[in-house]
């Protein structure tokens, strides 16, 4: 195996099922040390088992691993940092995966069924991710992954509240990736789609079967080895499939003075055409030709 964890120290939250066990396991048999942490909660965010990530502990220590158990919230992610320093002394990886679901049509979501789902996917990554970086910031490394999904990406039915925290994790991904590099810390986002307790409350059984977390574990590894260079990417995998996604712009149209809603009409197709798309890469490539345009130059970068 040549790519390798030894001595390096991986935090996994929501480790003690599904993708996150699956992730752990194998962080743990290529060297890692592992903190497990898991909350042991029910589908939809309530009650739990608090044994689980006590489980998956000792499954890989007794394969000869190396691993701790906790049982934390993502929301209390200074605990969770905590709690691998204080075992291993370092934190070397965050796999930012813990996430459960509250599917409902918009018209029917309460405000709890909102705001806990922010809590937990945005709030928690942020907050397990704010309380690693200053170690990983000292030690010049770091490999971070954000565990964002379709239903972000493209949205979908029922699924707003956990779209809207899904897709905040990529946008702050993307911003840690730029704040992150010089000091040789990684951010990038993936976007499973694996057979779990999740999923099998809206696929048949045989398809959560086959759809095994095994296929999206080596991306997650892959994202985090010492070598891999590249950061702020987001990528989709999936039942053996794997693919990087980003966004595109239409060229667009200028016009030279100011307009009315009637002329922007008549040139919508030009404005909506995709026929010579430009993949923006940073925030500086959105403005091409603007500043030239009205005689200015302007940076998007805090005053
Ligand atoms: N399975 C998929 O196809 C799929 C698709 C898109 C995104 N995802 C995302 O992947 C991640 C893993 O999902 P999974 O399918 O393996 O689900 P899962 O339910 O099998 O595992 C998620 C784990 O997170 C834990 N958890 C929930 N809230 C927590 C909290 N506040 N603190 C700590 N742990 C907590 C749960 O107890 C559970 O063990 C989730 O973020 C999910 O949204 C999964």
């Amino acid at each position: 195996m040549s790519i390798r964890f030894d001595d390096r120290v991986v935090v996994v939250t929501g480790a003690g099922q599904g993708l996150g066990r699956c992730h752990a396991l194998e962080y743990a048999r290529r060297g890692a040390k592992l903190l497990i942490n898991d909350l042991g909660g029910s589908t939809t965010g309530e009650g739990g088992d608090g044994d689980l990530a006590q489980r998956v502990a000792d499954e890989i220590i007794a394969a000869g691993g190396h691993a701790v158990a906790n049982r934390d919230s993502v929301e209390h992610g200074e605990r969770i940092i905590e709690a691998a320093i204080d075992a291993f002394g370092r934190v070397d990886v965050v796999v930012n995966n813990a996430g459960f679901l509250r599917d409902r049509s918009f018209a029917k979501m309460t405000d709890e069924d909102w705001n806990l789902m922010i809590q937990v996917h945005l709030v928690g990554g942020y907050r397990v991710t704010r309380a690693a970086w200053p170690h990983m910031r000292e030690q010049s490394y770091g490999r971070i992954v954000f565990t964002t999904s379709a239903a972000g990406i493209y949205g979908n039915m029922g699924q707003a509240n956990y779209a809207a925290a899904k897709l905040g994790l990529v946008g702050l991904a993307q911003s840690l990736a730029i704040e992150g590099r010089s000091r040789n810390i990684l951010v990038n986002s993936i976007a499973p789609l694996a057979g779990s307790r999740l999923t099998a409350t809206v696929l048949p059984a045989e398809v959560v079967e086959t759809l095994k977390p095994e296929y999206v574990t080596p991306l997650v590894l892959l994202l985090t080895s010492e070598t891999h260079d590249e950061s702020g990417r987001l990528y989709e995998a999936g039942g053996g499939w794997v693919s990087q996604s980003r966004w595109q712009q239409s060229e667009g149209a200028y016009f030279d003075q100011l307009f009315s809603p009637e002329q922007l009409q008549a040139r919508w197709a030009e404005i909506c055409s995709f026929e010579h798309p430009r993949h923006v890469q940073s925030i500086g490539d959105i403005r091409t030709g603007v500043p030239e345009r009205l005689g200015t130059d302007f940076a998007l970068t805090p005053q």
